[in-house]
């Protein structure tokens, strides 16, 4: 944890109209200062910046903040995060409590510089890694490094002082502390997504039988959690709304010098749900690049089942057999094309699966049958028909034989009345997860009448849950732009703050004293929204 002092230090020297002028450009309007949104797209500014409040408004889409909450905007970051990144762009040194990362992270860039120094001291290991085709400032960038004989490397770790409990904590030394983890191996520092060491991995040069040897999960390191090189790439994924997720560290490294600075790996491991949450935040198309062996195409099937079914919009490159993207840069084709031609996830996951039987052969075709019928139980509700139809047309049947009949959901819906209002409000916030943080805001479950059950499962992102599905899947419940959306929103408030006014009224547990305190900041918020602004839902009973 950051000590909030030192939150408060870092808020004290950091300026709004410095830091959001590094992402738009600003001009001096009176005492402020005003651009183009960056949120939403404008042709006139309507983006206020106040040096004096330091805080930012959009007079178009509404969004405000101070320069914390831009940086957690702007770049899609976590409030520890957005905060780290200030630090950052403002030299400054953060503090951390006790018992955090602090001290370790120190410890592993200290690692990491001995692996580097270690490099340029071994020719055998840089020429390695010219003759794979990386230039100097590729490598220079990625932080490669050698970690040499485990006698040098005690060495050192006592040289620099370095505490032998923190070193096998954190991976560098194996659980019983007898000997690094990597031996006389190039090292690939893994970094979080903001650029910090939390493991390392190593490849062997001379031909070790393991090939590659990754840190065991630690306290700061979780491979099914972590993209190899989404530091570096993070903004490029922004800017194209695109990612390439690769298998390995050297497809990331040679992707990236051939200029794809878009491109991630998973670690060894298949994609897995856990990658899923860093995925939805940043929202891109995803772009599968396995090596085309059997191994790579299994696994680029299980990571189409995974997000075609979340879905994400994307599908999978397939290279020549037995290469993988480091080869094709390395043999200088142009690999940008390549990337423009995906198979989309739903005709890959058919075309994969089909691969596997003779459909020729009547028993075979009913066992592919049953895989895709497996399959489509899995699926949310408005993806089902969509596939079945496709998987039939491949497998040249009719649809109906794949369809899974949700028979209970058609009945749920007989003999319950929907409120159209309620209703479009959760389908709409449905439809559009990422305006759910504003929305959240103003509109909690407890406010609806009818459908509050629904809009927490949307909230809570249960987005394959029955009784919300009922709703968003029926065709007379319309999804309502952003305007009409808040309107209809404060349209539901005026009543329900109106009843809040005669409960508190009544409310034979609260003071006089109470009672007028809470009637007169319902009474505010029912001026703001009869003026037709949203407030936020903040009165605590
Ligand atoms: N991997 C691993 N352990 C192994 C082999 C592979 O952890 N024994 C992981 C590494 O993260 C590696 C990725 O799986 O980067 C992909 O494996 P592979 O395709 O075999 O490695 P490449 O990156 O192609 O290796 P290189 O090009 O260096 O031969
Ligand atoms: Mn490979």
């Amino acid at each position: 944890m950051i000590k909030q002092e030192s939150i408060e230090n870092l808020k004290s020297i950091i300026d709004i109209v410095d830091v959001i002028g590094n992402y738009v450009q600003l001009k001096k309007q009176g005492s402020n200062f005003v651009a183009l949104c960056p949120f939403h797209s404008e042709k006139t500014p309507s983006f206020v910046v106040s040096p004096t409040k330091q805080i930012y408004h959009c007079f178009g889409c509404g969004v405000s903040g101070d320069a914390i909450k831009f940086i957690m905007e702007i770049e899609k970051l976590t409030y520890k995060e957005a905060i780290e990144k200030l630090a950052s762009m403002y030299n400054f040194k953060l503090e951390y409590t006790k018992g955090n990362s602090f001290i370790h992270l120190d410890l592993l860039e200290r690692v990491n510089s001995f692996y580097i120094s270690n490099l340029y001291k071994n020719e055998n290991a840089l020429n390695y890694l010219k003759q794979r085709g990386l230039y100097d400032s590729t490598i220079e960038k990625f932080q490669l490094g050698y970690a040499p004989t485990s006698h040098e490397q005690f060495k050192f770790f006592k040289n620099a002082n370095l505490n032998k409990k923190d070193l096998i904590e954190l991976g560098v030394l194996n659980e019983s502390g007898e000997y690094p983890r990597l031996i006389e191996r190039i090292t690939f520092p893994i970094f979080s997504q903001n650029g910090k060491i939390i493991a390392f991995g190593g490849r062997t040069i001379t031909n070790h039988p393991a090939k590659y040897i990754n840190f065991t999960n630690t306290k700061i390191f979780n491979k099914s959690k972590t993209f190899y090189g989404l530091n570096f790439a993070r903004e490029h994924i922004l800017r194209s709304k695109k990612i390439i997720i690769t298998e390995g560290y050297m497809d990331v490294i040679m992707l990236h010098q051939a200029g794809i600075q878009n491109a991630v790996a998973t670690l060894g491991t298949a994609l897995t749900k856990e990658h899923l949450p860093i995925l939805k935040k940043l929202n891109p198309k995803v772009i599968i690049s396995y090596d085309s062996d059997s191994a790579g195409i299994n696994a680029a099937l299980k990571a189409s089942k995974l997000l075609y079914k979340e879905f994400f919009d994307g599908g999978v490159v397939l290279f020549e057999e037995g290469k993988d993207p480091a080869d094709i840069v390395k043999e200088g084709k142009n690999i940008e094309n390549i990337f423009k031609n995906e198979i989309d996830f739903s005709s890959f996951i058919i075309e994969f699966t089909i691969k596997k039987y003779d459909l020729k052969n009547p028993i075979h075709k009913k066992n592919a049958i049953d895989e895709f019928k497996n399959y489509i139980k899995e699926l949310p509700e408005i993806l089902k028909d969509d596939f079945s139809i496709k998987a039939s047309q491949y497998l040249q049947i009719p649809p109906n034989i794949l369809k899974v009949k949700t028979k209970h959901i058609q009945n749920l819906n007989l003999n319950k009345k929907i409120d159209i209002a309620e209703a479009s409000i959760i389908k709409t916030l449905y439809e559009n997860p990422e305006i759910m943080d504003e929305i959240i805001e103003y509109l909690t479950p407890e406010m609806f009448n009818t459908h509050f059950y629904e809009l927490d499962a949307v909230y809570k992102e249960d987005f394959e849950n029955p009784k919300l599905l009922e709703i968003v899947l029926r065709d007379d419940i319309k999804t309502l732009d952003i305007k009409t959306l808040k309107n209809q929103i404060r349209k539901l408030l005026i009543p329900y703050y109106q009843k809040k006014q005669l409960e508190i009224k009544y409310n034979k547990n609260l003071s006089n004293e109470e009672k007028m305190h809470y009637l007169k900041e319902i009474n505010l918020k029912l001026i703001k929204l009869k003026k037709g602004e949203l407030v936020e839902s903040d009165i605590p009973i």
